[in-house]
């Protein structure tokens, strides 16, 4: 069967207190939405729409930088859910099968429930996501009758006896492809908020001898985020879910719970992270790779059996092949580093390509802005970089070259030579002596006048 999906995100958020429209928010350094999206394309969809509304433009720029695929289109007004999702109208002519509809505030829907729905979806024409909160508060209330969902009934509209329900709607909706507009312009606006609310469908449904039923899942999937709280609480299990499987996968986790995760952060078994390490987005940590304490990480790759830290800072381009090592206040950007290549204390390389097996001693820098443009800097296989050498970019260092330690290197060196690129050093016999009882002939005297 046919799957499409349709995120809802034109709602305004207030709660979040932002100028940033609501589903921009991160949690694992994704957009909310992205979360909703991520959820659903488990289910393979066809088509995939994503409704807009407030702050739409920046919603929409994000949306289809993300993802080149989406189809946004725009609600300009906020009348209710079920007003949201005919905004989809055009986007799902002709369509068949399922449309999936989700929130895109809602970030922790798991596939399995998804596919659950799209099961029941067989024998129904609706299907609704149903949990039962701690709290039912001012949720919808699925009002049941054996296993056929009767009808919603929002809060704000529900009698004491309604209200009594404990079986809340999630907000999830399985519906059939072909009547999903037709239900939904059976929809009126008449009650207590004078919205189009989208869980009226399953009253129209049943009024035309339609089936609909209720699927549950944990309250835990249902949650939305609203204030900056619920966005840190759902940071929190965002992080637990991450470190679960990271261990589960067979990642070594020194101390799980100072280890910080983004969406795609992908970790080879055996790969062993230090306490208080955090991933950004883009990270590939290869097998057996072990990434030392209180490094940080994003848009990079790590090769297998490498070694990062402590203290190291990879940054988006970085490229580590296997057996790298990276040292301690190191930073890596727009690099690639080859084979068992080593970066061990104190430098800067951005901009390069360093060749298997070379070593760059501490403190060499890789000069490769000129307050203007970025310059590219290559070194070639097995070379050394004495400490402190200042690589001067546009410069290439050959195979097998060396550079003495404290050189400021602005042209390029030959493979198999050695250059020098300092002043010549000079000694002066006796001048330290000499100058330091000079200084300290000028201490005591000074001492004399302030006594
Ligand atoms: C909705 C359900 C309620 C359910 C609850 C679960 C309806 C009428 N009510 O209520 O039964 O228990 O979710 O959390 O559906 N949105 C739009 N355009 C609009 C209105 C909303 O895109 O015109 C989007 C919002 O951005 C949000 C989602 O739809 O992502 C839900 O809207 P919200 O106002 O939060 O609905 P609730 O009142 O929470
Ligand atoms: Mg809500």
């Amino acid at each position: 069967m046919d799957t499409h999906l349709i995120v809802l995100a034109a709602g305004q958020g207030t709660r979040m207190q932002s100028d940033r429209p609501k589903v921009l928010h991160e949690i694992g350094n994704a957009p909310l939405f992205a979360h909703a999206l991520a959820s659903g394309d488990a289910l393979e969809p066809q088509r995939r729409i994503l409704v807009v509304g407030h702050g739409g433009d920046q919603v929409r720029g994000a949306a289809e930088t993300l993802d080149p695929d989406i189809t946004v289109v725009t609600q300009s007004e906020q009348l209710g859910t079920g007003h949201a999702v005919a905004s989809a109208r055009t986007a799902l002519e002709g369509a068949t099968g399922t449309v999936f509809i989700l929130f895109g505030d809602t970030p922790f829907i798991r596939p399995e429930t998804l596919a659950k729905m799209a099961t029941a979806r067989r024998d129904h024409s609706v299907v609704v996501l149903g949990f039962t909160p701690q709290d039912p508060a001012r949720y919808g209330r699925l009002v049941m009758q054996g296993d056929t969902l009767q009808r919603i009934v929002e809060f704000k509209d529900a009698t004491d006896e309604e209200r009594a329900i404990t079986l809340c709607n999630g907000g999830i909706f399985a519906v059939d492809a072909t009547i999903l507009f037709d239900l939904l312009d059976g929809v009126n606006n008449t009650n207590a908020s004078g919205e189009y609310y989208l869980t009226d469908i399953v009253a129209v449904a049943r009024a035309r001898g339609l089936s609909a039923t209720a699927v549950t899942c944990p309250e835990a999937e249902t949650m939305g985020i609203n204030t900056r709280t619920e966005l840190a609480k759902g940071e929190t299990i965002f992080q637990a879910v991450k470190r679960r499987e990271a261990l589960e996968n067979g990642v070594t986790l020194i101390a799980p719970d100072t280890v910080f995760f983004s969406h795609d952060t992908h970790l080879g078994r055996d790969a062993v992270i230090e306490p208080n390490v955090v991933f950004g987005p883009g990270v590939t940590v290869e097998t057996e790779a072990q990434i030392r304490a209180f490094s940080h990480l994003e848009g990079c790759h790590v090769g297998a059996r490498a070694i990062v830290g402590p203290y190291a800072r990879l940054r988006p381009g970085a490229e580590l092949s296997n057996e790298v090592k990276i040292g301690n206040f190191v930073e890596i950007k727009n690099a690639q580093i080859g084979d068992g290549a080593k970066v061990n204390h104190l430098s800067y390389v951005g901009d390069a390509t360093i060749g298997a097996h070379a070593n760059l001693g501490a403190g060499t820098v890789t000069c490769n802005y000129d307050g203007v443009f970025k310059h590219h800097t290559t070194i070639g296989a097995s070379a050394f970089i004495g400490s402190s050498t200042m690589l001067v970019a546009p410069v290439n260092i050959g195979a097998g070259a060396m550079t003495a330690s404290g050189s400021v290197i602005t042209s390029d060196v030959p493979a198999g030579d050695l250059a020098l690129g300092r002043a010549k050093q000079v000694n002066k016999p006796g001048l330290a002596t000499q100058m330091f009882e000079k200084l300290n002939f000028l201490k005591k005297n000074k001492q004399k006048d302030s006594d």
